[in-house]
């Protein structure tokens, strides 16, 4: 699929990722299985998602001689989980990139009307210069997601790179229309077919804060 713009969007193409994702799927997997797979997805695609993390060049010593190398630079990036199921992803991704500063976006999506509302924010006031890393796993009408995106970027965010488990075709045009030229990446476990009339990911894996935690 050829999504027109400035976002740059990457659907995983491995088949340990496609594995992990098959057990994910299936509504036989138990919740801490569900769990551990979703922290190793994310660790795999966090890889692609960092790719570029600014870097900035030291010098260091090796035992053996002076050499150049480089360590993630200031200001560091900034982690932001969606509550409730993207609290799931955050461990995975802490694991890639552990000096990176974590912030909170709690949001929710009204069943009936799909719109998302926003009932928790902790984040740095001031993300100028920040390159930030949402974590939702299911990206499915885009509202979520896109909410998430303005504020970011109303905070000042440099950049924004998404990491979804999996995405419906509805919800990657959604964000690609939001985001106009900002400079927004997407990194997704998968592109499944379509979104049901429940908004639903199709196949999917149904509600996945409930398959993480348990039905609220
Ligand atoms: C789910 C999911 C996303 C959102 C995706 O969260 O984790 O945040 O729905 O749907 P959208 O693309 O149509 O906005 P939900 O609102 O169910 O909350 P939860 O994480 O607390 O389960
Ligand atoms: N949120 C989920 O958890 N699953 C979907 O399929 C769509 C939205």
């Amino acid at each position: 699929m050829f999504y027109p713009g400035h976002m740059r969007v990457h659907v995983a193409d491995h088949p340990l990722i496609t594995h992990k994702l098959t057990v994910l799927r299936d509504e036989n997997t138990p919740s801490p299985v569900f769990r551990q797979l979703t922290e190793e997805l994310v660790t795999l695609l966090a890889y692609e998602a960092t790719r570029s993390v600014r870097v900035s060049e030291i010098t260091i010593r090796t035992p053996v001689t002076t050499t150049t190398g480089v360590r993630i630079s200031e200001p560091r990036p900034l982690v932001v989980p969606i509550l409730r199921a993207g609290l799931g992803m955050l461990d995975g991704m802490v694991k890639l990139l552990p000096t990176a500063e974590v912030g909170f976006l709690g949001m929710a999506r009204n069943e009936e009307t799909l719109e998302p509302t926003t009932y928790a924010e902790r984040l740095p006031v001031d993300l100028s210069d920040r390159q930030c890393f949402v974590l939702d796993p299911m990206l499915a009408t885009g509202g979520s997601l896109g909410a998430a995106i303005d504020f970011l970027f109303a905070r000042g965010a440099q950049d924004v790179t998404a990491i979804c488990i999996l995405g419906a075709p509805e919800g990657v045009e959604a964000i690609q229309k939001q985001v106009g030229d900002r400079d927004v990446t997407l990194v997704l476990g998968a592109l499944d077919e379509r979104l049901n009339e429940k908004g639903y990911i199709v196949p999917g894996l149904g509600d996945a804060g409930d398959r993480l935690y348990g039905t609220v």
